[in-house]
């Protein structure tokens, strides 16, 4: 079984720059084959990985949904399926990337839905870990279209408010029907020194904060020159920030 992480938070917390971030450190430490997933339809995880997608597993569930059954003297919608996704799955130095897309529009999809989880649960077994970019909120948790996850990261911004989000996400797990092995929220975007007023916010609203994950500016002058976090240099104060959360999760030595 892979180990699966997820990243979430409110909109805009850098869930997509943490992602990438997490692939890279990942792949790094030997983590393969490592499967990126992009959950959410705006795509740009792949951009942050200086990769481009050309097709999501929703356009393939479109397209399956318009088939018949069975083509005469063709693929069987199934067969169809499958080979589609592996043809969405995007090949990369150390890890794949699987772009879902958009969520089902209006129709029957519960055939195409079916056999489509079939032959993602058989796609996503091939791998040793999996890295999940989330859209903002906890839907797609409910709805069950995320599998259960062993770790889930809960950004937030460095404010009260944030972390009053971030208790709200705490409370939300328990009623959704994804399996959450452990959650941990982290703070990014940190300027200077962590306010110790967040931390003893944090203990009163109960939960630790796992991580302080600085603002950094080689990624944010990437980011404004349209460059990838691939070529962020090594010594990237937010590279080893996450280098180090994953030590403290004992998932890299
Ligand atoms: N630690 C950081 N230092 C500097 N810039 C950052 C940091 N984290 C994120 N950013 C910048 O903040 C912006 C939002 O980040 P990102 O796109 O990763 O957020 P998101 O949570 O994925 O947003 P969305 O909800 O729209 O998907 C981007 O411009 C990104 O480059
Ligand atoms: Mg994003």
């Amino acid at each position: 079984m892979p180990t699966t992480i997820a990243i979430t938070g409110k909109g805009g917390t850098g869930k997509t720059v943490v992602s990438a971030l997490t692939v890279l450190t990942l792949v790094e430490h030997n983590w393969c084959p490592l499967l990126a997933v992009d959950a959410d339809p705006n795509l740009n995880l792949d951009a942050a990985l200086g990769l481009k997608v050309e097709a999501t597993v929703g356009g393939v569930r479109e397209e399956a949904g318009s088939r018949r059954r069975a083509e005469p003297g063709g693929m069987s919608t199934a067969e169809f399926l499958e080979y589609r996704i592996h043809q969405a799955l995007l090949e990369a130095e150390g890890f794949d990337l699987l772009a879902m897309g958009r969520p089902e529009g209006p129709g029957c999809y519960c055939y195409a839905n079916e056999i489509l989880r079939g032959a993602l649960d058989r796609l996503t077994a091939a791998y040793r870990a999996i890295v999940v970019d989330c859209e903002a909120g906890l839907e797609h948790f409910s709805r069950r279209t995320a599998g259960d996850l062993d770790l889930l990261l809960i950004l937030s911004d460095p404010t009260t408010r944030g972390l009053e989000t971030a208790r709200r996400v705490l409370d939300l797990l328990t009623e959704v029907r994804t399996k959450v092995g452990e959650s941990k929220v982290v703070l990014n975007r940190v300027r200077g020194e962590p306010p110790a007023s967040l931390r003893e916010r944090a203990d009163r609203l109960g939960f630790p904060i796992a991580a302080w994950l600085p603002e950094d500016e080689q990624v944010r002058a990437l980011d404004a020159a349209g460059r990838p976090l691939t070529e962020l240099g090594p010594d990237s104060p937010l590279r080893v920030a996450v280098t180090n959360l994953y030590m403290d999760c004992g998932l890299i030595g």
